[in-house]
Parts: C-alpha cells; sequence; structure tokens
C-alpha cells in the first residue's frame, strides 16, 4: 500500500519519490510510512546523489491529517519523517504546486531545496485548528526567514503566493508552469555534489529584534483568550533561544497540550462541519450544476452593491439594475468603495480590482438582464414589491436563467408562484456586509430543483463563500435563531437589565457584538410602522424618538461622530418607563443569567429547526451562526457547544426561566444523546 501512495523513478542519478493520496495528499500514515522508507532507502542506494520530493494531484502535501487528531497516531510521526529527510546524506529537493499547507510546508523545511510553480500557494494553517506547526515548523521558519516574517506566516495562518515566498527566502527557485518535475530534477542534478548540504536545522538561533513584542503589541487584541497563536508565539520564542533540539522538544509539548485542549477540538469539529455544509450528494440523482457566466443583481441598495462586490471581486462580469439614476449612482458609488478597500487591504490586487471595476454593467432597463445566469434580487423587503419584479424577471431573463432572492424572511413559494419556473427560484440569502461574510444560505422552496441547488453550491465555492442549504421557513435558519434571541434579550431589558450589561456578557464571550450593538448597527427601525403616536413595543418607544440606530447618532446607545457608542441615559429612560407601563418589575439581573436566558434559547431554537427538516443536518445550524452571525469558533457554533454544556443543564435551566423547551432537545438530554450525535434522529 506504502509503495503505490509513494512512487519511485529513477532519473539518471535523481530518485523521484511521488506522493499520491488524494484528495489533497494529507499526511496520512500511509503517506509518512512510505516517505520514511523511501527517504531511508535512498540515503543507502549508491545509485541515487539526489532526491526530488513532488506530489501528484491538484496539490503539494496539504497538511497532516486532520482525521487523525485526537487520536493515538501510528509510528512513524511526520516529525521523524521531516527529520529523516532533514538529515539523509543526499540533497533532497520539494517540488511544490498547489497548496503546500502546514506539515506540508514543514516537510519542505525540512528539505534541502525548495522549488515552486508560479500558481502555488504556502501557507501555516494550523492555528486555525487551534494547534501550531508541530513537525518543526516554528523552529526551522524563524531560521529560514527570519522572527518577523515567521510569526506573521504562524499566527495570522494566511496563505502566501510564489512571489511573496521567493521574496522572503522560503523557496529558492521557481518553475515554469507545467515544469515543476523537470526543474526539480535539473535543481538536484545541480546540487548533488555540492556540500555542505544546507540544513535548516543546522543554523544558528534567530535573533528576535523584539519582534514578538512588536507584534503582541499590535494584536495582543485579536489573539488574547486564543490558546493556539499564543503557544506558536511562545514556540517561536524558543527557537530564538534554545538549541534546536529543545525547541523540537517545546514545540512538541506545546502541540500535544493544544491537541487535548477545547478550543482545538471546537476548531477541527468545525473544520469538517463546514466542509459537510458543501455535501449535497444526497440531492436528486443525476442532477448536476449549470455554468454561470453573468451574474444581474436587481437593487443597488447596500445589500445589492455588496453581494454585486461579492462576485465582481472573483472575476463574474455582473449586470447591476436599478430603477432611477440616482439609485444606481450610489450604488457604484458603493462598490467602487467596497473594491477599494479590498485593494487597500491588499484583499485584491491591482489588476483585479482594475479588472472588477470594468466588469460591472449598471442598467436603468430590466431587459439588459436577458443574458444573465442567475439573476438575484436586493430590493425591499415587501412580498408586493418582491413578487412584482419575479413577474418582470420571468419575462426578460431567458429561460434557464435561475432568480434568487436575497429575501432575510420572506416565503420563497410565494415569490416562485410569481414566475412560470418555480424550479428555478430559491433564496441566496447573503449576510451584511455581502462582500464580507462568509456565509450564504441556499434557500429551497418547495419545487426549486435539485440542479439550481447545486448551481447554487457551485457558484457559492467560487466566490468563496460557504453556503448552507436551509429550508424555506421564516428567518430560515440564521435569523430564526437571531430573532429568538432578540425577543429574550429584549425580555431581559424588560426586567431590568441594560442593554450595555448585555451586550458585555455577549462580547465577553466571544461574540463581535452584543444583541442591541447589533440592532443599532442593522437599524432600530427595520420593520417600523411608522407612526410615533402608536406605541405598542420598545421599538416603537425608541423610534418615536429618533433613536434608530448608528445612522441617527442613536439608539440602544449615543454615538460620537466616529460611530462609538456608549450608555444613553434617554434610551435607558425610555426603557424603564416602557417597562414600568408593561408593570413589570425591576430587579438586577447577573451575567450568568443573561447567558442563560439569551444562549440557551438559541439552542432550543436551532434543535426545532432541525427537528423540522429547515436544517438539513445539526451541524448547519452551527456553519451559519459562526459564519454569517460571529459566534466564536473556538467554539464550535451553539450546537457544539451545547453538547459540550450539557443538555440536562440547559433543559432545566430553560425550564427554570419558564422558558419553552423543544420537544427533539427535550428527548435527546433524557436519553443522554449529544445533539450532534449522527445516529439519532429526533
Ligand atoms: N486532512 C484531511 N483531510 C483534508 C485535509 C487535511 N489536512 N485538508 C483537506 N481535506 C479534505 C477535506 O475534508 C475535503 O474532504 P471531502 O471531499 O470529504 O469533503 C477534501 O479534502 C477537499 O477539501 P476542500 O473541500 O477544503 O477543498 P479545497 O480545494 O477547497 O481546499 C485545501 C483545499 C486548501 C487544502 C483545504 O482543504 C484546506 O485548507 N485544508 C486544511 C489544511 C490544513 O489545515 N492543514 C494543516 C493541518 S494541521 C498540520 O499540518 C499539523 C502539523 O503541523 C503537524
Amino acid at each position: 500500500m506504502n509503495d503505490r501512495v509513494v512512487t519511485r523513478e529513477i532519473h539518471g542519478q535523481v530518485l523521484v519519490l511521488t506522493a499520491d493520496f488524494p484528495p489533497v495528499n494529507a499526511l496520512g500514515h500511509p503517506v509518512r510510512a512510505g516517505l520514511l522508507a523511501a527517504v531511508e532507502d535512498a540515503a543507502n542506494d549508491d545509485a541515487v546523489d539526489a532526491v526530488v520530493l513532488i506530489c501528484a494531484g491538484r496539490t503539494f502535501f496539504a497538511g497532516a491529517d486532520i482525521s487523525e487528531f485526537g487520536k493515538p497516531r501510528a509510528e512513524p510521526t511526520l516529525s521523524r519523517v521531516c527529520a529523516a529527510i532533514e538529515a539523509c546524506p543526499k540533497p533532497v529537493v520539494a517540488a511544490m504546486h498547489g497548496t503546500a499547507l502546514g506539515g506540508g510546508l514543514e516537510i519542505a523545511l525540512a528539505c534541502h531545496y525548495r522549488i515552486a510553480v508560479p500558481s502555488a500557494r504556502f501557507g501555516l494553517p494550523e492555528v486555525k485548528i487551534g494547534l501550531l506547526p508541530g513537525a518543526g515548523g516554528t523552529q526551522r521558519l524563524p531560521r529560514l526567514i527570519g522572527v518577523a516574517t515567521a510569526i506573521e506566516l504562524i499566527v495570522s495562518a494566511e496563505q502566501i503566493g510564489e512571489n511573496r515566498a521567493a521574496s522572503i527566502g522560503l523557496i529558492d527557485r521557481t518553475a515554469d508552469e507545467g515544469k515543476l518535475l523537470q526543474g526539480a530534477i535539473d535543481l538536484a542534478s545541480e546540487k548533488a555534489y555540492v556540500r555542505p548540504i544546507p540544513r535548516i536545522c543546522e543554523r544558528a538561533n534567530p535573533t528576535d529584534g523584539g519582534a514578538i513584542e512588536r507584534f503582541v503589541a499590535a494584536n495582543g487584541r485579536k489573539i488574547r483568550g486564543l490558546d493556539a497563536p499564543n503557544a506558536a508565539l511562545r514556540a517561536v520564542r524558543a527557537a530564538t533561544e534554545l538549541e534546536f533540539g529543545d525547541g523540537l522538544l517545546l514545540e512538541r509539548r506545546l502541540f500535544t497540550e493544544l491537541e487535548a485542549g477545547e478550543q482545538s477540538g471546537a476548531l477541527r469539529y468545525f473544520f469538517n462541519a463546514e466542509r459537510g455544509a458543501g455535501r449535497v450528494d444526497d440531492l436528486a440523482q443525476g442532477a448536476a450544476a449549470l455554468p454561470v457566466r453573468k451574474i444581474g443583481i436587481v437593487g443597488a441598495g447596500t445589500m445589492g452593491a455588496g453581494i454585486a462586490t461579492a462576485f465582481l471581486s472573483s472575476g463574474f462580469p455582473v449586470v447591476l439594475y436599478e430603477l432611477n439614476r440616482d439609485a444606481l449612482d450610489r450604488g457604484l458609488q458603493v462598490v467602487r468603495g467596497n473594491l477599494s478597500r479590498a485593494a487597500a487591504s491588499s484583499r485584491l490586487g491591482e489588476h483585479e480590482t482594475e479588472a472588477a471595476l470594468a466588469a460591472v454593467t449598471p442598467v436603468l432597463e430590466p431587459e439588459a438582464l436577458g443574458d444573465c445566469d442567475v439573476v438575484i434580487e436586493a430590493a425591499f423587503e415587501l412580498m408586493e414589491i418582491k413578487r412584482k419584479i419575479f413577474g418582470m424577471l420571468d419575462r426578460v431573463a431567458k429561460p434557464e436563467a435561475i432568480l434568487a432572492t436575497n429575501t432575510s424572511y420572506l416565503d420563497i413559494d410565494e415569490i416562485a408562484a410569481a414566475t412560470t419556473r418555480p424550479a428555478r427560484v430559491m433564496g441566496l440569502h447573503f449576510f451584511s456586509p455581502a462582500h464580507i461574510m462568509k456565509l450564504l444560505e441556499v434557500v429551497r422552496g418547495a419545487r426549486t430543483s435539485s440542479s439550481a441547488l447545486l448551481t447554487a453550491m457551485a457558484l457559492a465555492k467560487r466566490i468563496g463563500k460557504t453556503a448552507v442549504i436551509a429550508g424555506n421557513g421564516y428567518g430560515f435558519i440564521g435569523n430564526r435563531i437571531l430573532a429568538r434571541r432578540r425577543t429574550e434579550a429584549l425580555n431581559l431589558l424588560m426586567e431590568g437589565a441594560f442593554p450595555d450589561q448585555i451586550d458585555a456578557a455577549h462580547v465577553a464571550f466571544g461574540m463581535p457584538m452584543g444583541p442591541f450593538q447589533m440592532s443599532d448597527l442593522a437599524g432600530v427601525d427595520i420593520g417600523w410602522h411608522r407612526d410615533p403616536s402608536r406605541i405598542e413595543s420598545l421599538r416603537d418607544a425608541l423610534c418615536a424618538a429618533g433613536r434608530f440606530g448608528q445612522k441617527a447618532g442613536k439608539g440602544f446607545y449615543d454615538y460620537d461622530d466616529h460611530r462609538t457608542g456608549s450608555p444613553s441615559r434617554e434610551a435607558q429612560a425610555i426603557i424603564r418607563d416602557y417597562a414600568m407601563a408593561l408593570g413589570r418589575p425591576q430587579r438586577a439581573i447577573s451575567e450568568e443569567e443573561i447567558l442563560e436566558r439569551t444562549l440557551y434559547p438559541m439552542v432550543d431554537e436551532g434543535a426545532r429547526i432541525v427537528a423540522e427538516g429547515i436544517a438539513r443536518k445539526t451541524s448547519d445550524v452551527d456553519v451559519v451562526w459562526v459564519r454569517g452571525f460571529g459566534w466564536p469558533i473556538y467554539r464550535g457554533g451553539p450546537m457544539y457547544w451545547a453538547d459540550h454544556v450539557g443538555l440536562k443543564k440547559i433543559v432545566s435551566r430553560l425550564r427554570h426561566y419558564g422558558l419553552d423547551v423543544a420537544p427533539s432537545l427535550e428527548a435527546r438530554a433524557e436519553s443522554g444523546r449529544s445533539l450532534l450525535d449522527p445516529a439519532a434522529s429526533g
């Protein structure tokens, strides 16, 4: 088996080792065993003077095999394979294409020379799954490229391209696209007799020069409370202070601690959950994604412009339609602003930004949408308006085009009924800001075809979104849970809690903002009836006082010119008056109660959504809340978190507060099953 995973072929005196372990050449046991045997044999084979290590398929090794984490690892370990490669008495060349990630890049660092094609990408994504580079990466990388750049790569976990890799000295040479093997054999032949063989482990300790302190000063807030980046910093510091071997031992110890920790467990769970959301093989047999070349967008408001930006940034031509010139111009301004911010933060290159700007066609006639493959409506959130637009789109769009609505709450079937093609109508619900947030809810109407769904899933991947299929029910997955949280948060306000107290509890839990900060950002007046004399809810009372949120400079908070919020006496007086009017007694409320009363109902709502089939699997709820609302990823998502809190506790606390408990949640709590137990349904 290992011989088939790592094949050997001699080219003159150069032995080429080719690893082939689909889909991404993860460094699972057969790969490690095959590599070690091949390298040890090469060391003892007189016919071999140099070795090339290359991968078949779409990529160089994409890292350790994530499915092996949390279990005892079979020998040889990746560290042992790296040590054997580095110690090889003959030069070893790493030949990289695709994505050389994590343990894959660490293998390359153990090799003596590195060559790559221009399209190759490099990175150490371990901290994203709560780990650190554990096969020598924290010790070899700073010795090769310096402490400051090594920290940036390890802690940011972002990928870099070949250009940057060459400029920081991570690779020695670039091969032409399609000529990697020959380039690597040439490099190996050239270096076959060059001595000493350059081994990173033999380099002196790199000097820190204050790089770690500078990094912490600039990024301390981002990594506060996160185990992996902090452990990674300790390991890199060790590279500056300890002998190579001692540094490796520390790295190993830290890695083992992280692997056993809660955060890494949650992050690894989420890695699989996110990929699981995209697995839709159970959809109708024989259905296939349709080709999509051109996108139409109806409505150039904030959402429409954000959606346009998302497609333009990924190289799609976009036709942007509005009713009047002013609205269209404003929308285009927003698109330009979005794209230039993407360019400023290097998310887009100069060339890509220009190409993106040139690819938008602003139009005032709907007929111009006629040759779009997918048209996304992002207009006002009113059923009559949506139905009118869909009737119009049905007439102007080509018959095979997919028509999608970005509605947050409305009934997809009712919208689809305004067309003659309900099989090609669906929801594509983006989250604000649409060009930044990774989540896309793909909402399936009663008659939406499998091929339309598959098209949407494939399209989402092309624009870098994580798509989750949701059923057609009020608020779909994300907003329905959000609404439940809002209800409970408002109840707490009525009983004596303050907005900033509730928000602070959520931020301390790890959310980017609390429910009332979110409400102020989105606009307190969303859905308001606009009659200041009619006060039937707290929202009505706030809106009657002009407290519409950030845009008005006041909402649940008061805002300064920089939109920084501070607790508002006026808002608090309005809240208290309204509570008095309802006759609600006031009391002091603890942080624990705030969290239990807002987060446990979210779990309860998630369980209902799964039981009703609105979410296809429990983990999809987690993907929605992490990618759409910023639930702290190191807590896995509300459902994963609930299993760790304990369902019995959650049910008993919900009852204690007099809140509803979903039958499916109760059943699982009683039988001791977890929410994520796939074997059990109901
Ligand atoms: N281990 C096991 N399986 C992996 C994997 C890995 N490291 N990386 C990807 N896969 C699997 C995915 O689960 C998926 O499986 P599926 O087809 O059954 O759903 C399949 O490979 C394809 O993955 P994607 O859908 O993500 O494919 P993309 O082409 O979009 O992306 C990728 C490819 C860039 C390689 C991306 O999968 C990725 O980022 N993988 C994770 C890489 C990573 O984190 N590596 C570090 C591992 S930790 C480590 O190396 C520790 C070391 O320091 C000791």
